[in-house]
């Protein structure tokens, strides 16, 4: 009998099939035995009828448990009834493995006992979904960079230096010596940016921040791009091509999860239109402080005022230059007013608020020397990152996208711990 997967029986009516998979749920009523079976395509009821199978197959029915693993052959049939539109008449059964009593039931458990059971909590419906999506937003990043010609350049994640600044660094033990675990892969970007013009990196990325926010992990994954004579304003037309054709990707390919998971799909079918709006960091400010936020002008916006200022818009939003003495040293000041700068952060809507941070670089050695020096960072350390300076220094921006963030948006979840198969979190390193 051919071996079939859940997500395939749907065009299979009539046909029999064997499939292999876990017991994710199961009731017996009498003379007829409900299987639901998962096997990580999909679930499908299989109905087994005590006059019609064989009396081994009854028996080893009796035998099941949550979570149990087996293999199971039937007949596919038209089920209205059903989600999927389907449902198998059983015929044969084989245990694999009997389970022993699966510790996340029906009941509400809370999130400790979640997380600590997440080895297990990701094979439920929803978690599958999630992590479904997850797939879909990376591989489409990857399709559009590939696509736009960017080169795959990964950056190091053992690093001599911070990058964003020096207080979120894990310190680790290198050898005789002592590294950083990378807390972005830009400047590496920057340098195969000028290499092979546009390039971008994939990878984790660490950050100490002892911040217990439903936004905030300590190991996440950032896709960073990089191209050189790219000004600002190209930089955050990339950045929002790129998130309307993750959106489509999505919308188009993982409708049924984005269902699972009782997700209103308005704001996203909005969001894949384009079309976001661009706020100066000023205006910013201004209108928060009319809808009551005490931000004063020169401050940095808190997660609060993100997501107050986000449920105004329909879409996500860019906001731009903000104060430079509140962002990163490499960022470039903007000629016409320095004391602002040539960046943008992208806030998600439905109160997400920063999914992405980009900016121009700064691109005259003087200055950025003069930079480094005024962040106190060790100039030794930055003299390779100075050469890009020294040899054909031109224009170039870049931008990186917080991959858990851009999944908790569209997913619509709560907080980002369930965005990531094993969550690092300021409490948590198991399992
Ligand atoms: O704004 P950030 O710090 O920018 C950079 O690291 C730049 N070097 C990127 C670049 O221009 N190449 O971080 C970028 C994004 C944020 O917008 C957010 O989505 C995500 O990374 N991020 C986090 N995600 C989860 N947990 C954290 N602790 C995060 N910190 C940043
Ligand atoms: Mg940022």
């Amino acid at each position: 009998m051919p071996e079939t997967l859940v997500s395939e029986v749907g065009g299979k009516v009539g046909e029999a099939v064997e499939l292999k998979g876990w017991v994710h749920n199961f009731r017996s009523s009498g003379s007829i035995f409900f299987l639901q079976l998962r096997d990580g395509t999909g679930r499908v009821q299989v109905v087994y009828s005590k006059a019609e199978v064989p009396e081994q197959v009854w028996a080893g029915l009796q035998t099941l448990t949550i979570e149990s693993s087996v293999l199971v052959t039937g007949t596919v049939k038209a089920e209205p009834r059903s989600p999927s539109g389907v449902e198998l008449s059983g015929s044969g059964l084989t245990v694999v493995s009997v389970a022993a009593e699966y510790p996340i039931g029906k009941k509400d458990h809370g999130p400790d006992f979640l997380l600590n059971n997440r080895h297990l909590w990701i094979r439920s419906a929803r978690q599958e979904a999630i992590l479904r999506i997850r797939n879909e937003i990376a591989f489409a990043m990857r399709e559009f960079f590939y696509e736009r010609g960017f080169i795959n350049t990964d950056s190091p994640i053992f690093t001599p230096n911070a990058v964003e600044g020096t207080t979120d660094l894990f310190e680790v033990k290198y050898f005789d010596d002592k590294a950083y675990l990378s807390q972005s892969g830009q400047l590496y970007l920057e340098a195969t940016s000028a290499a092979l013009r546009k390039t971008y990196c994939f990878g984790p990325t660490f950050r100490s921040e002892k911040s217990k926010t439903r936004r905030h992990l300590t190991e996440f994954w950032m896709l960073e791009a990089e191209a050189a004579f790219m000004d600002w304003e190209e930089n955050i037309q990339l950045q929002e091509d790129m998130m309307v054709f993750i959106l489509r990707r999505v919308l188009d390919r993982r409708a049924a999860d984005l269902k699972t998971l009782e997700r209103d799909t308005k704001t996203l079918e909005t969001s894949a239109q384009g079309k976001f709006p661009r706020i100066h960091y000023t205006d910013a400010v201004a209108q928060l402080q009319k809808l009551g936020s005490d931000m004063k002008d020169g401050d940095d916006f808190g997660g609060d005022d993100e997501t107050i200022l986000t449920k105004q818009y329909d879409r996500p939003i860019f906001i731009h230059h903000y104060p430079a003495a509140i962002k990163a040293f490499y960022m470039k000041p903007d000629p016409a007013d320095p004391v602002h700068v040539l960046n943008n952060d992208m806030l998600a809507p439905e109160g997400y608020g920063e999914v992405i941070g980009g900016s121009q670089r700064i691109d005259d050695l003087a200055l950025l020397e003069q930079r480094i020096a005024e962040h106190q960072l060790p100039p030794a350390a930055f003299q390779w990152y100075l050469d890009l300076r020294r040899y054909g220094s031109v224009p170039h921006s870049g931008f990186g996208i917080g991959l858990e963030r851009a999944v908790a948006w569209i997913c619509g979840l709560e907080h980002v711990r369930e965005t990531i198969p094993f969550p690092r979190l300021l409490n948590r390193l198991t399992p």
